[in-house]
């Protein structure tokens, strides 16, 4: 009676005890990519927007001086004008950062340059508005590559429709950084396109795939999954839920992952996250991060 009871139960656990080790045998990690292995040393510093929370973000001013301080990379966000060039911009209208208003895809490149994109910017609640009238204006994304020809770049693709992965793909590919920038989006649709179109550039997780890694760890199966993606960007938190835990980032790294975290600002966070392996950070201080680094090496020296 007890031997055919054990049986059975073999039975039913050897089935999915083989099923897991046949995908953990076919499962591999994320291929190496020349991105990875060009990046400098770990943690990168990447200045979120160029480094928003201290010059108007995605302009060329705030991207030649985050390159300046000395970041590791830098993030910007992307859309198309009327007239189809890519321009450095995150929301799909002018209003939050200029003196315009209106839709980008629904103006000329022209039109755009006419704009002041300092024009909003203020770090006082309002009280005063230092880069007004300065001569900044909305970049394109070529102005960028070649004001920054080393820079390695997190490029957001925010515009979904009409798509602008092949003007991107062109782009990329013009400019020979196809090692130098890896590309995120919020759309699963436009990141899977971008695989298709571009395959030899380098893409973040899309939030589909985030999801199946966060269930995936919980369930302790993540050696059967094999990444697309290179990396995870990442909030540290989304929906209650914390996404960046000690667990997260052992699991991504033995997957071959790295682990980018959004948008930390505040140093102790900065230093909790280091403190349990995470690759970069994305921030809006980048000043801030840097002289938390700073601080700890002499402290480690001393
Ligand atoms: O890199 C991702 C992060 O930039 C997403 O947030 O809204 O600043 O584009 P957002
Ligand atoms: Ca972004």
């Amino acid at each position: 009676m007890v031997s055919k009871f054990l049986w059975r139960l073999g039975g039913w656990l050897g089935l999915p005890l083989l099923a897991y080790g046949i995908a953990v045998a076919v499962a591999h990690p994320a291929p190496p990519h020349p991105f990875i292995k060009k990046l400098p040393t770990l943690p990168l510093r990447i200045a979120h927007r160029g480094g928003a929370g201290i010059w108007p973000e995605n302009t060329r001013y705030a991207l030649e001086r985050a390159a300046r301080l000395g970041v590791d990379m830098v993030e910007l966000d992307t859309h198309a004008s009327a007239d189809g060039v890519l321009v450095v911009m995150h929301d799909a209208t002018v209003d939050r950062t200029t003196n315009g208003t209106g839709l980008i895809r629904q103006k000329t490149l022209a039109e755009l340059k006419t704009l002041d994109a300092g024009y909003r910017w203020t770090d006082d609640d309002g009280r005063s508005f230092p880069f007004r009238g300065q001569g900044i204006t909305v970049p394109t994304l070529e102005e960028i590559f070649q004001t920054l020809p080393q820079m390695p770049m997190i490029i957001e693709i925010k515009q979904a429709e009409p798509s602008i992965v092949d003007a991107l793909c062109g782009l990329i590919r013009r400019y020979g950084r196809q090692e130098d920038v890896i590309i995120g989006s919020f759309h699963v649709d436009v990141l899977r396109e971008m695989r298709q179109r571009c395959p030899e550039v380098a893409t973040s997780a899309h939030t589909n795939e985030v999801r199946l890694f966060l269930a995936l760890n919980f369930l302790r199966l993540t050696k059967v999954y094999s990444p697309a993606p290179l990396a995870f960007q990442v909030p540290t938190r989304q929906d209650n839920i914390e996404i960046v835990t000690p667990s997260f980032v052992r699991s991504a790294h033995e997957r071959g992952m790295q682990i980018h975290t959004w948008t930390v600002n505040d140093p102790a966070e900065m230093e909790y996250l280091l403190s349990i392996g995470v690759d970069g950070i994305i921030t809006d201080r980048p000043d801030r991060f840097m002289e938390l680094l700073v601080r700890s090496q002499k402290a480690n020296l001393g």
